[in-house]
């Protein structure tokens, strides 16, 4: 599976069966962090069978179930653009992760937090969790916004790179679902502008990074 196919398969899985995450994918899944985190300076941490960060009521009205592993998303505050870095970085963990054979969901609220056990340091901020492993099914696709809600750009003026940029970018997970974003193109520099909104930051940088890995073109975004 390549990172094209990987955008066209991720879909959010609440549901997990038992089957622990095996070491050699484990092994992986820690050494991209530890790079994801060197190239960022982010902190995001992998916890795996540790239900209790998804036992509680939140959890159960936000429908998880079996999940036991997890990345927490703990983002330094001194990093520029914090919460779009752990939206983009934390989308390369979710795609890498799919390669690897694995599901995935983006998780802003209904864990439970108090449980969580990433390390906070002072002047980081534990914005969320991936709840990550082998689903019961691999979800479904979710409903888009139709692009011409989402860019400016009319299709028959689009070169071939940004089709595949928007396509990609639809298939992005956002906080609800909410698609708060608009792509524009400007010279042969593509643009997303944001709509503002709660988690928006966080699903920025998903978006742009869904964006990049599959048209191959650098991103710019305005707030
Ligand atoms: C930042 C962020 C926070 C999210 N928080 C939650 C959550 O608390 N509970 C939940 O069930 N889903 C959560 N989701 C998953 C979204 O509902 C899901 O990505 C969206 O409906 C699109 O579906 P898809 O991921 O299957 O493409 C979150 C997604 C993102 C990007």
């Amino acid at each position: 599976m390549d990172i094209k196919e990987a955008i066209i398969n991720r879909h959010s899985v609440r549901h997990y069966n038992d089957r622990p995450i095996d070491d050699q994918t484990k092994l992986k899944l820690e050494q991209l962090i530890a790079s994801v985190n060197e190239e960022s300076g982010l902190h995001f941490q992998l916890f795996c069978d540790d239900p209790e960060c998804f036992a509680g009521f939140l959890v159960h009205f936000g429908r998880f179930k079996g999940v036991s592993d997890y990345i927490a998303i703990v983002g330094n505050t001194s990093v520029n653009d914090y919460e779009e870095a752990c939206g983009y970085y934390g989308e390369k963990l979710v795609l890498e992760a799919q390669m690897m054979g694995l599901n995935s969901c983006w998780v802003g609220g209904s864990f439970s937090k108090g449980k969580c056990k990433a390390e906070v340091k002072s002047g980081e901020k534990l914005l969320g969790v991936i709840a990550i492993g082998y689903g019961v099914n691999n979800g479904s696709a979710h409903k888009s916004k139709p692009a011409a809600k989402l860019c400016t750009v009319p299709e028959s003026e689009m070169p071939d790179w940004f089709k595949e940029g928007m396509k990609a970018a639809m298939q992005a997970p956002t906080a609800l679902n909410q698609q708060k974003f608009t792509i524009e193109l400007q010279g042969d520099v593509p643009k997303i502008i944001s709509k503002g909104g709660p988690y928006t930051s966080v699903d920025l940088g998903i978006v742009k990074y869904n964006f990049e890995a599959a048209s191959g073109h650098k991103v710019k975004l305005y707030k």
